[in-house]
């Protein structure tokens, strides 16, 4: 029998039931239709350790815990509020402790992600652009569309409709993209 999909949604809001994390459960939700199982961390849960700085240096001891964890999966979603027009603190305080997943194994090369962000007046782009090029740049791969941004106050339309719609088409592309991922046994460089 097939190996199950498994995905894991990180909450970066310090709401554990906020905004953000109803727009990560539409993702998840989504993958479970098409088929994955899903859980949910919640960063404001885990005390993970700001970032030493040092690359020679392991982090500390909650952040590797979260990560032995983390490498179990197929594939991710990061989702933050926009804070000051970028990711929230526990978001960045993650994104920096993930500098021990780069040089040289780079062992979360080829695991998929997408990214949601959540405002209400503007940086929900440029906090998920910043999400997007970190995770890519350490060797993990987005679906198309791998980045769902929503505005709660702006005016909903036809225009405007995907920052609400595309939360569940991203669920199903992280899935597609795992199982095509899964099927390249390749070498992606590093
Ligand atoms: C410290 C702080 C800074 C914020 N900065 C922005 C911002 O730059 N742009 C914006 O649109 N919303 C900003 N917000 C609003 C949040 O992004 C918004 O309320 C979001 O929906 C919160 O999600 P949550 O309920 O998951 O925490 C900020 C909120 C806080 C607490």
């Amino acid at each position: 029998m097939a190996e199950k999909i498994s995905i894991l949604g990180i909450n970066g809001s310090p709401h554990k039931d906020g905004s953000t994390f109803g727009m990560l459960g539409e993702v998840l939700d989504s993958a479970k239709r098409a088929g994955a199982e899903t859980e949910v961390a919640h960063l404001a849960d885990l005390g993970m350790e700001i970032y030493h700085g040092d690359y020679e240096k392991e982090p500390g001891a909650n952040t590797l815990k979260f990560f032995e964890h983390m490498r179990k999966f197929d594939g991710y979603v990061f989702a933050s509020p926009v804070h000051w027009l970028a990711p929230s603190s526990l978001m960045k305080i993650l994104i920096d402790n993930l500098t021990y997943f780069e040089a040289p194994d780079f062992p979360l090369q080829g695991k998929v992600f997408g990214v949601v962000t959540h405002c209400c007046e503007d940086g929900g782009f440029q906090a998920g652009a910043h999400i997007l090029s970190v995770l890519n740049n350490i060797g993990l791969v987005s679906p198309p569309y791998g980045l769902v941004l929503r505005n709660r106050n702006i005016e909903r339309n036809e225009d405007t409709e995907w920052m609400w719609q595309d939360t569940a088409l991203l669920g199903k592309n992280i899935v597609k993209q795992i199982k095509i991922s899964k099927n390249i046994k390749d070498d992606w460089g590093y």
